[in-house]
């Protein structure tokens, strides 16, 4: 069943294993007969009224805001900001005539998020919340629920969840373009589909990075990831799942700012972690790579196929470039798994850390 462990030792690695099951379940729920989107269409007209969308969530979810902002964006064309929920009433933004809110939250119970949401409401505008837990605090209290259909996430460190909430974004920012007459060359449950098949994929190849993990992170105190573009946000995710659960002090950067003060801390052996999934970025990146073996790193690229440019070169399996961030998270959740396995934390428990954190 969804809350018992079955087969597996630890609820992280079971819900890693999870993601494709999720995407098929996200496809089919997100559907109509026809094979087109089906989404409320109180939501399609909140989100082509809104001249500025505000994203906010904490954690986990922020980064998977991160990535719907690119995807909004890109699609929808609304401009969108995405924000951390404890920081935005002490740096609010100058907000747009018609904001929309838009909460991430896989517990839909974070209370930093909620506060926010209680703000937003008393100042009138309206609110979507993407969660896994309809029926929650957050859930309740907006206007909207966009659900995440995850199943329960019992691992305190959020994986499933996190792809989830692209999925949904995904279907979110192309029915907003339909809806406003953008022609996008675009099938989103179509591209979906091929992702579900692409994680599975790269969740059978676990022993490469069991033993990519074992060579990187084994003896280290540091670690750091890098990458540009949308890498950057995927990365991100990386070092704080890193960190969640196997307590190396990790770091995700944007690979043009190494050489603005990050480089300082590389030395031999320090483990770097690159991603490389888009062309825009491909020849950079590398750069980047080059200049952290220079000075002794241990450096590992992690690149989408057709883009490897070395045979050490880690390669995943071909996605739409927008969706990139739903495969080259896969590897680092892995990656931070047998990290935290090998150095015999508790996975599913992490100390200090809570599920759902209902205190501000
Ligand atoms: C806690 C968890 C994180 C999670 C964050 C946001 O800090 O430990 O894994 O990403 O809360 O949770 P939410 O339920 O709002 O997505």
């Amino acid at each position: 069943s969804d809350t018992e462990k079955g087969t597996y030792d630890h609820f992280m690695l079971k819900e890693i294993d999870e993601q494709p099951i999720v995407m098929r379940k996200i496809i089919q729920q997100y559907q109509d007969k026809n094979g087109d989107i089906k989404l409320d269409k109180k939501i399609r007209k909140v989100m082509t009224k809104s001249d500025r969308i505000y994203i906010i969530a904490a954690g986990t979810s922020y980064h998977a805001g991160l990535v719907g902002k690119q995807l909004i964006e890109n699609m929808s064309q609304v401009p969108v900001e995405v924000h951390i929920a404890s920081e935005f009433s002490y740096n609010m933004p100058l907000l747009s005539e018609n904001p929309l809110f838009i909460y991430i939250s896989q517990s839909g119970e974070t209370a930093d998020s909620r506060s926010v949401l209680v703000q937003t409401k008393a100042m009138g505008y309206p609110s979507i919340t993407i969660t896994n837990v309809p029926g929650s605090t957050l859930s309740r209290e907006a206007d909207y629920t966009l659900p995440l259909h995850a199943g329960p996430e019992i691992a305190v460190a959020s994986t499933k969840a996190y792809t989830a909430q692209i999925a949904v974004l995904t279907i979110l920012a192309v029915d907003t373009a339909q809806a406003k007459g953008i022609e996008l060359d675009f099938d989103p449950l179509k591209e979906l589909a091929i992702v579900a098949s692409a994680m599975e994929s790269l969740i059978d190849q676990k022993e490469a990075f069991e033993s990519l993990s074992k060579e990187l992170f084994e003896t280290t105190r540091h670690a750091f990831f890098i990458g540009r573009g949308i890498d950057y946000f995927v990365v991100q995710e990386a070092a704080l799942k890193l960190k969640e659960i196997s307590y190396i002090q990790a770091e995700g950067f944007a690979g043009g700012e190494l050489k603005h003060g990050t480089i300082a801390l590389i030395e031999q052996d320090v483990p770097v972690v690159a991603l490389a999934t888009q062309e825009n970025v491909n020849l950079s990146i590398r750069g980047n790579v080059q200049e952290v073996i220079a000075r002794g790193a241990k450096a590992s690229i992690i690149s989408m196929k057709g883009l490897e440019r070395s045979t050490d070169d880690v390669v995943l399996p071909a996605v739409h470039a927008l969706l990139t961030p739903l495969i080259s998270v896969i590897p680092m959740q892995l990656l931070s798994y047998y990290a935290a396995l090998h150095r015999d934390c508790d996975v599913d428990k992490p100390r200090n850390l809570a599920k759902s954190v209902t205190v501000e």
